[in-house]
């Protein structure tokens, strides 16, 4: 167990009962899950950014019947009254915020030494551990789920080269997750954590998203909803054609970099805003990430183009350049939303974290058929999901007659 202080958790509990009065969707597989115990005696490790959704997703696998084990994954992101409340309800908790690179590791190996039947990843980190170094604590594992874009990347790119050893569920690309959790969520929680850390108002500037996939586009309409100018950077030109007709300006990265002056990366990718583009940026420039990993806004660069860094806020280090401009980075680096903020609303994490549970089980019910692949969400879950979450936001649906279903698959 390795956790900030014990004494936080009833702020973390608070949080926790607050998310719940949220997620319906959730709520009704907890109760199902209490009855019918189907991850009854396993252990599952969870890998996940620490905050009160993922907290109660962790509780509600308990109620499944599985000894639950839970790490960060990323070293800012971890809320520690939030693994305070988890730890003080008898979870097996290693993850603190602010943890270095090695503290990281090991926080991510103590959790993964539980020897894990099902893993819950976010980014791939357990998945390369398990590969590599922590190769023994997978002699139980039957395989898990990844949450998110990048680590679905890397899983696709291990099981291309022949060297994925479980069975992995893909939730990122469900309907009911990056159509939502991608999109409005981190639309939404980006902007909450930028406008909550600066206390700067976002009408009038011009904000640089670069990326239009899912997180992209939710960022790029909330900008321009909360009245920004926006541009976008691409380099797939159909995406960029996307943008263009949802009313943006499209421009490389070196055109944008002295015009903007709030810049978004969400990508996926490395080094799409380096050193050539920092040294024309305006003086008092926000520079934010929520991309999976801190490598998007290339920060050795800033540490060598600038002559001083100082901490001008919580959550902002301002870089500041030979000739006085002041470059301002937002959470490290680090996913801004996660990192310097709650991350996504409830009610977006309500469907995602019922792909998980769900598909958990599914997994463990049908492991002996699956094999050592990358699969996607099973429809009927992505829909049973979607039916549920339908019904509480009052949204009724028509259903088709048997006259239109003969119609749709008819060939004449
Ligand atoms: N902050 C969060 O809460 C959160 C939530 C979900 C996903 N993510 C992460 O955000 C990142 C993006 O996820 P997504 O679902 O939008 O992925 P996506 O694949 O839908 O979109 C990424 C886009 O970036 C573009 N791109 C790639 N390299 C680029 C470059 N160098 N310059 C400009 N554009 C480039 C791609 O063409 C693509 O259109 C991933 O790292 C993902 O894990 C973060």
């Amino acid at each position: 167990m390795r956790i900030r202080d014990i004494s936080l958790a009833p702020s973390g509990k608070d949080k926790i009962e607050w998310i719940k009065s949220y997620t319906p969707v959730l709520s009704l597989i907890e109760k199902d899950f209490a009855e019918r115990k189907p991850l009854k005696g396993l252990n599952i490790a969870m890998s996940i950014h620490l905050e009160a959704k993922t907290a109660y997703l962790a509780m509600i696998l308990k109620a499944a019947g599985a000894n639950v084990h839970v790490t960060g994954c990323n070293p800012l992101s971890t809320q520690d009254d939030v693994a305070a409340a988890l730890a003080s309800e008898g979870f097996e908790v290693n993850a603190v915020n602010g943890a270095s690179e090695s503290e990281y590791r090991e926080d991510l190996k103590a959790t993964l030494s539980c020897c894990p039947h099902l893993i819950i990843d976010d980014g791939g980190d357990f998945i390369s551990l398990l590969h590599s170094e922590c190769r023994d604590y997978g002699k139980r594992l039957i395989g898990g789920c990844e949450e998110t874009t990048t680590g679905v990347h890397r899983l696709r790119a291990r099981e291309a080269e022949g060297l994925l050893d479980y069975i992995m569920i893909d939730i990122n690309d469900a309907e009911c997750k990056h159509l939502f959790d991608n999109r409005y969520g981190t639309g939404q929680s980006v902007f909450d954590a930028i406008m909550n850390n600066t206390n700067l108002i976002i009408a009038g500037k011009k904000v640089v998203i670069a990326g239009y996939g899912w997180c992209g586009k939710g960022a790029a309409m909330r900008a321009k909803g909360l009245g920004a100018r926006v541009i976008v950077t691409e380099i797939n030109p159909v995406r960029a054609i996307e943008a263009v007709m949802d009313g943006f300006d499209v421009m490389s990265m070196e055109a944008a970099a002295s015009a903007g002056d709030i810049f978004i990366t969400v990508t996926g990718c490395k080094d799409v805003i380096t050193k050539k583009h920092m040294s024309v940026m305006k003086n008092g420039v926000l520079l934010a990430n929520a991309g999976h990993f801190d490598v998007e806004i290339n920060k050795r660069d800033l540490e060598e183009l600038a002559v001083e860094k100082r901490r001008r806020k919580p959550h902002i280090d301002g870089y500041i350049l030979p000739d006085g401009r002041i470059l301002n980075l937002l959470a490290e680096g680090r996913l801004v939303n996660l990192a310097s903020g709650n991350g996504h609303p409830a009610e977006i994490m309500d469907m995602s974290f019922s792909l998980q549970a769900k598909c958990l089980e599914y997994l463990y019910e049908n492991r002996d058929s699956l094999e050592k692949k990358v699969y996607d969400v099973p429809g009927k879950i992505d829909m049973e999901v979607a039916t549920l979450k339908a019904a509480s936001l009052g949204a009724t649906l028509d259903v088709l007659t048997p006259q239109q279903i003969k119609y749709l698959s008819s060939h004449d």
